[in-house]
């Protein structure tokens, strides 16, 4: 073999290494890896964050509609929409997250605008830090406005998602070297004036978002490690201060089941009561897995009640490795049954949302590889046998 053949081979080599797997991503905002996929599968886009690499032929490129699971897949057949079944249940509503890029799509929006099938919706990232401070003291609301106007014109119930996180903080508050006063007063203005832009439009705000790790400790971040843990009263404080009648929650996951986090959970609502800091309610994410729902469930929504808040399953979604079967969507009804039927069999849990409702747009695929279908409609906007486990749920 000639030199410049062998050279023509190794340079083919990376390409044919970075070919993606079935079902691998194979692209997205910010995505680095392959973009082409092995023979008999094609790189098609399920979202802008998100490429998916699917059998040739059952998707055909961005924007179309196409199949995670096959043309077989199984369906619902109940025709009960579902905060008709929340409320029935006694709940005052059954929600949906969504985000404003997908209100572009009218097929998405019109079934999330149906105020019968979702009675509530929370803002996945609009109202975040890095979205309506993203420098210090310039506020912009308007892509929060956005999804506040729509439930509005729909008559939804809007979750404010949230005040102080970890996470999508703009480099101005983690970088800023604030002492103790300064972060403070930068807290007290953030949580009040974007919990004051909101005023009278909001439910609930998960005015604090996972404070603790998961061994029950608390977060090692600019505001803990600045402040400890009086940042969590100085925000729910600020907000209180700033809508008086919104709920407000401290939200985090892996607190479904009882144990360290939880009980984590529980002393910290006891301290902030004991020392009237307003806390209204315990935010249970629940992002779950097929066929690991915690068994204690029930019992941990009830010692979080307990403690004289309310709660809410604020961002359930069940997670499955990919490709979908049968058989997992068949244990993802059953897991989807068993939450809502937790949350109905305890009063004080007045509602749950879904981390969005169709796998066209869920988080789980871009942060978790290889898993996916998390969601009761799925990337065609059908839906699922979970959906049936949803409106079980509520009837049982
Ligand atoms: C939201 O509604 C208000 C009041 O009608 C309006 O002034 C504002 O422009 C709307 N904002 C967006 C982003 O649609």
């Amino acid at each position: 073999m000639s030199f410049k053949t062998l050279v023509a081979i190794l340079c083919l080599v990376p390409v044919a290494l970075a070919q993606q797997p079935a079902w691998a991503q194979c692209g997205g905002q910010g995505w680095t890896g392959g973009t082409t996929c092995v023979a008999g599968y094609s790189c098609v886009a399920q979202n802008s964050y998100y490429s998916q690499c699917l059998p040739t032929g059952t998707g055909t490129g961005s924007g179309t509609v196409t199949s995670t699971s096959g043309g077989s897949s199984p369906s619902a057949t109940s025709t009960t929409p579902l905060n008709t079944a929340a409320k029935a249940a006694g709940k005052k509503y059954f929600g949906s997250a969504t985000d404003n890029p997908e209100l572009s799509d009218s097929a998405y929006v019109k079934i999330l605008s149906d105020s019968t099938m979702f009675g509530q919706i929370t803002p996945g990232n609009s109202m975040k830090w890095d979205a309506t401070e993203p420098s210090r003291g310039t506020f912009t609301f308007t892509q929060g406005d956005q999804i506040a106007n729509l439930t509005k014109a729909n008559g939804q119930l809007l979750r404010g998602h949230n005040c102080v996180w970890h996470n999508q903080l703009p480099s101005w508050v983690t970088s800023g070297n604030f002492n103790a006063a300064t972060l403070s007063s930068i807290i007290t203005t953030h949580c009040g004036t974007v919990v004051g832009h909101y005023k009278g439009q909001i439910y609930s705000w998960d005015v604090v978002n996972e404070p603790f790790n998961d061994d029950g400790t608390f977060r090692q971040d600019v505001f803990y490690n600045t402040l400890g843990q009086d940042y969590i009263s100085i925000a729910l404080n600020a907000a209180r201060a700033a809508d008086p009648n919104a709920k407000l929650y401290i939200n985090d996951y892996n607190i479904e089941g009882t144990g360290a986090k939880s009980t984590a959970m529980v002393n910290l609502v006891k301290s902030l009561k004991a020392a009237n800091v307003p806390i209204d309610g315990i935010g249970v994410q629940a992002h779950l897995i097929v066929g690991q729902v915690p068994s204690t469930l029930e019992a941990n929504l009830r010692q979080f009640t307990a403690l004289g808040v309310e709660v809410a399953i604020t961002e359930l979604d069940i997670r499955m490795t990919l490709p979908a079967t049968d058989a997992l969507l068949a244990q993802q009804k059953k897991d989807y049954q068993t939450v809502i039927a937790a949350c109905r069999a305890v009063s004080g849990c007045i509602g749950v949302t879904i981390w969005d409702y169709t796998d066209k747009y869920s988080w789980v695929p871009s942060t978790f590889s290889g898993q996916g279908a998390a969601l009761p409609w799925d990337a065609n906007l059908n839906k699922k046998p979970a959906y049936d486990g949803i409106v079980a749920g509520f009837a049982s």
